[in-house]
């Protein structure tokens, strides 16, 4: 197995170096070899995605990653900022398939600020569909136009979809959903938006090739709504590119801590990118009180999707769990009457759980 390393900015070396930690502890057969993306590679060569970086990642078999960016960035061209390294990579690798859990760990049910009876035993898998959308669509860009009698910035962005690209990440959805609770609900704004029509079609359409899931069909601001309303109604969760970006985030924040959620991102072959579902964290960079768990928890997805190794990740899981279990608490987590640890107490409490 080859890993392509990326602790990128931020926190992101702090707690990529916990999960490196717990990943050489589960003796497998592993060459990791680390690499730079986002503002780090920015500063060093100039490029977020350098060909280094483009080499080693095409090679291996999957690639870890920390995080990226930083307010130092913020004010460089656009093609110089560290998330064009995330965005390029993705499509790069043709990482389509974005799968964001959100899991309520019973331990940290104070952790929500919403009420603990509506997001008890809270499983919900969102899944994103990653190299499409808005995100990727040309034609894009602030041109000076002359529009409504006069010259003036105009920006623009189009959305596009094909149908190909929609039923490959329903057919996802649904894969998954056989795994789980049997329910998909695909995310949509077909009352305004013609590309968005054509999702809610294909996903009608590629439904029936799955007569065991039940398939729902909701406005993507009515489900931001229920997500906080009746968190518990949804199983699998399936959208395009921003509106998967933005649901994602809201649901992450159901479960206490986005610091706990790990996701991945995989190509056709199930080749896949690990990371924390948060930023890098500029405000606490350095200072060793990071949350290593979603990392932690991306290398036990990187086990499961990418190695097939149900029972390594079952492990990392599972000392996630007890640590939790025994208290162990990082600042974004803590709770009065746990034990507060820093970033590397909490890796090696995960290594002796292990
Ligand atoms: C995410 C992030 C990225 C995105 C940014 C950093 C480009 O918010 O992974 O959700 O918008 O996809
Ligand atoms: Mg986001």
């Amino acid at each position: 197995m080859k890993i392509c390393v990326l602790p990128g900015d931020g926190i992101g070396p702090e707690i990529m170096a916990e999960a490196v930690r717990v990943l050489k502890a589960l003796d497998l057969k592993i060459e990791m070899e680390e690499a730079l993306l986002g503002g780090c590679a920015v500063d060093a060569t100039g490029s977020p995605y350098p060909d280094a970086t483009q080499k080693l990642a095409l090679a291996a078999d999957a690639v870890l990653l920390g995080a990226v960016g930083g307010p130092q960035w913020d004010n460089n061209p656009r093609e110089q900022r560290p998330e064009r390294g995330l965005l390029g990579i993705r499509k790069q690798l043709g990482l389509f398939a974005n799968l964001r859990p959100a899991i309520l760990y019973p331990e940290l049910a104070n952790a929500s600020t919403l009420k603990p009876e509506v997001v008890a035993g809270l499983d919900i898998l969102i899944v994103r569909e990653l190299t499409g959308d808005i995100y990727f669509g040309q034609p894009r860009g602030i041109e000076v136009r002359e529009v409504d009698g006069q010259k003036q910035r105009f920006g623009f962005n189009t959305m596009h979809y094909t149908e190909s690209e929609i039923r490959r990440i329903l057919r996802v959805a649904f894969e998954a959903a056989r795994k789980r609770s049997r329910k998909v609900c695909s995310v949509d704004k077909m009352n305004v938006l013609e590309c968005t029509q054509l999702w809610r079609d294909v996903a009608t359409e590629t439904g029936k090739e799955y007569p065991d899931v039940e398939l729902s069909h909701m406005l993507v601001d009515n489900a931001a709504m229920q997500l906080v309303k009746n968190p518990k109604q949804f199983d699998v969760m399936v959208t395009g590119n921003m509106f998967g970006d933005i649901l994602s985030d809201e649901a992450s924040m159901l479960t206490g801590s986005i610091g706990m959620l790990p996701s991945a991102s995989l190509d056709a072959d199930n080749k896949g990118l690990y990371e924390p579902s948060h930023g890098s964290a500029p405000d606490i960079a350095g200072k060793g009180v990071a949350n290593p768990l979603a990392t932690i928890l991306s290398v036990a997805m990187m086990l499961r999707y990418t190695f097939a190794n149900e029972a390594a990740a079952g492990r990392v899981e599972g000392a996630v769990k007890k640590v939790l279990g025994q208290g162990f608490r990082t600042g974004d987590i803590f709770e009065p009457g746990m034990k507060k640890v820093g970033t590397r107490e909490m890796g090696d409490a995960v290594l002796a759980a292990l």
